[in-house]
C-alpha cells in the first residue's frame, strides 16, 4: 500500500514508518519537524510541510495519491494545553480538518487517527473500555475528542472511514535501538527515570505519593511502541478490507505505579536513581488502565512486549546508545 504518515518524524510516527517500510509498503512522511527529527525517518519519501499549509498538503496528495493516511502530528502536553489552548485547538483540531478536507477532495477514504486515553477524563471505572463516558479534562484531550466526533460526521457526509486509536502510555523503543523516545522537552516518566539513571538529569521527581493506590503513586498502562504500531497496521488492514470505522483503546491491560517503574528501571539497569518526592501534578488521575479486549478480539491484535522490564530494557538500549 501507499501510506501517507503525517507526523512520521515523531516518536510514535517514526516507529510506524519503520514498520510499514520494513513490510514493503510505500511510505510518505509529512512532518513540519517542529518536534520530530528528520533522521528518525528510516524509510520512504520525506516531505517537510505543515498541516496549516493547505496548498502543500494538496500537492502531496496530487503527487503521491496515497491509499491511506495515518495521522500522528499533534501536540501532546496536557499542562501546556491548559495554558495555551489556542496552540492545541489550532494544530490538533483545525489543522487536522485541513488534512481531512484534502483527503475528501482527493477521494482518499482510509484514515487512522492517533487518539488518547485523555478523551475519557477522570475514570469512572478501570480498566477503561470503549464505552466509558468521554469527558476530557483539558484542551489536549478535548482536541482529540473533537476530531473523533468530526470523523463520525465526515463518514456520514463524505464516506471517509476511520479508526481512532486511543493510546494509553506509549513507551519503550524499537528493539533494534535504531529509534526511541526523543521529546524536547521530555515530560514522560520512563525516559526521565532512565535519563536520571544515566546521569543526564540529577534525579527523578515522583509527583504525589498520596494517591488511592497500593503504594500511593499513580498507576499507568505502559504499552510498547512496537505493539502500538502493530495495532495500527492491523487496524489499517481491516479498514481497507471491511470499510467499517472503529474505535479502540490500546494498552497492556496491566497497570504499573510510578514507584514500580522506578524499581524495575533500577533492576533492569543495575543502577540506583535519586528519587525526590514532589507535589501532585495537576490533572493526573490516580489510575489509568485500558481494557483492550475489543482490539484483541476484533483485530486479532496480540501484544508481544507486555512486561515492563522488556519495555524498559528497550528504552534503556536507546537511551544509552551513542548518538
Ligand atoms: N510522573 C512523575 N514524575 C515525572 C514524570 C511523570 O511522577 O517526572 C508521573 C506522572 O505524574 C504520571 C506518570 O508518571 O502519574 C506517567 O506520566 P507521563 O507524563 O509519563 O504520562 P501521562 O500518563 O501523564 O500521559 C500520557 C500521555 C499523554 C496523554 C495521557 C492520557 O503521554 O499524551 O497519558 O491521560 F494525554
Amino acid at each position: 500500500m501507499k501510506i501517507l504518515v503525517v507526523g512520521g518524524a515523531g516518536y510514535i510516527g517514526s516507529h510506524m514508518v519503520k514498520m510499514l517500510h520494513d513490510l514493503g509498503n510505500q511510505v510518505i512522511t509529512f512532518d513540519n519537524l517542529s518536534s520530530g527529527f528528520r533522521d528518525a525517518v528510516l524509510g520512504g519519501e520525506f516531505v517537510q510541510g505543515d498541516l496549516a499549509d493547505i496548498p502543500t498538503i494538496d500537492k502531496v496528495f496530487q503527487q503521491y495519491q496515497p491509499d491511506a493516511v495515518m495521522h500522528f502530528a499533534s501536540y501532546i502536553q496536557v499542562g501546556e494545553s491548559v495554558q495555551h489552548p489556542d496552540k492545541y485547538y489550532l494544530n490538533n483540531f483545525t489543522n487536522t480538518l485541513n488534512l481531512l478536507n484534502v483527503m475528501v477532495k482527493h477521494d482518499v477514504k482510509s484514515f487512522i487517527f492517533s487518539s488518547t486515553a485523555a478523551v475519557f477524563g477522570e475514570p469512572e471505572y478501570v480498566p477503561i473500555d470503549e464505552a466509558h463516558p468521554k469527558a476530557p479534562l483539558n484542551p489536549y484531550g478535548r482536541s482529540k475528542w473533537m476530531v473523533e466526533q468530526v470523523l463520525a460526521d465526515y463518514e456520514r457526509a463524505y464516506g471517509l472511514k476511520s479508526v481512532c486509536l486511543r493510546y494509553f502510555n506509549a513507551a519503550g523503543a524499537d528493539p533494534s535501538a535504531l529509534l526511541g523516545e526523543r521529546h524536547e522537552p521530555e515530560t514522560h516518566l520512563i525516559p526521565l527515570v532512565l535519563q536520571a539513571i544515566s546521569g543526564k538529569r540529577p534525579h527523578i521527581s515522583v509527583f504525589g505519593r498520596d494517591y488511592d493506590t497500593p503504594d500511593g503513586t499513580c498507576i499507568r498502562d505502559y504499552i510498547h511502541i512496537v505493539d502500538l504500531c502493530s495495532a495500527h497496521l492491523l487496524a489499517l488492514k481491516q479498514l481497507t478490507v471491511d470499510g467499517v470505522s472503529k474505535r479502540f483503546n490500546l494498552g497492556n491491560g496491566a497497570g504499573f505505579s510510578v514507584q514500580e517503574v522506578i524499581s524495575v528501571a533500577e533492576q533492569v539497569t543495575g543502577k540506583k536513581v535519586k528519587v525526590i518526592d514532589a507535589p501532585r501534578r495537576d490533572g493526573d488521575p490516580a489510575r489509568l488502565v485500558a481494557d483492550a479486549t475489543l482490539a484483541k478480539r476484533t483485530l486479532g491484535w496480540a501484544p508481544v512486549y507486555t512486561d515492563l522490564a522488556t519495555i524498559i530494557k528497550h528504552a534503556w538500549a536507546w537511551e544509552t546508545k551513542v548518538r
